[in-house]
């Protein structure tokens, strides 16, 4: 038995070590010419809980490490703070691996090009919970088109995983204590949902 969890995790980690290895070698889209890395993922790949953005930023870029800048912060603070995880605790990864120009919105193209990659994550990590930080994360994952604001508070399932959309912390960053508050209400969702070891 045990025999068969070391198995399975060591083919856990082979595949998502040659998943990095094919992203950090991509060229399917324009965003390789600019990248100065490629932002696979960070954390914990056995983790119940997997938290997912829309694409490295300035300093991710930099450093090949999603969510270290300064919405990466505050999204760190509030997991810790509402679920008592910290960062080595979940898995983190984002929809476009590679930093947008100028922080604009990844395109459509972009995030279709890169779908397979962030599909093969959820399929490897195969999480409990996922939290789907704001807009593009979001309509990403659920297919749907509808903004975070309309998004949140929905119940809802992919595979057996519960998707938790949420606001993006930059948007709290801008946004302030009411939207820093929603984030803290949904993430307080996930964590009744870790202690009841349920995601339905
Ligand atoms: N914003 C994101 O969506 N992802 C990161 O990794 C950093 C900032």
């Amino acid at each position: 038995m045990l025999t068969d969890k070391r198995a399975a995790l060591s083919e856990q980690g082979s595949a998502l070590a040659q998943l990095r290895q094919l992203a950090r070698a991509c060229h399917a889209c324009a965003l390789a010419a600019t990248r100065t890395t490629v932002v696979v993922d960070d954390g914990d790949p056995n983790a119940q809980l997997m938290l997912i953005g829309e694409a490295p930023g300035r300093e991710e870029d930099l450093l090949a490490r999603p969510f270290v800048g300064r919405s990466g912060k505050l999204i760190t603070r509030l997991v810790e703070e509402e679920t008592g995880l910290s960062r080595e605790d979940y898995y983190i990864a984002n929809v476009v691996k590679c930093h947008p120009p100028a922080n604009r919105n990844p395109t459509r193209d972009e995030i279709a090009r890169c779908r397979h990659l962030l599909l093969g994550q959820i399929e490897l990590v195969h999480p409990m919970i996922i939290v789907t930080l704001g807009n593009v994360a979001s309509q990403t994952l659920l297919g749907r088109r509808e903004g975070i604001g309309e998004l949140r508070g929905g119940r809802y399932l992919l595979g057996d995983a519960r998707v938790v959309p949420t606001y993006h912390p930059a948007a709290a960053l801008r946004g302030g204590a009411r939207v820093t508050e929603a984030i803290r209400e949904d993430l307080q969702i996930c964590a009744q949902l870790l202690r009841s070891g349920n995601a339905r």
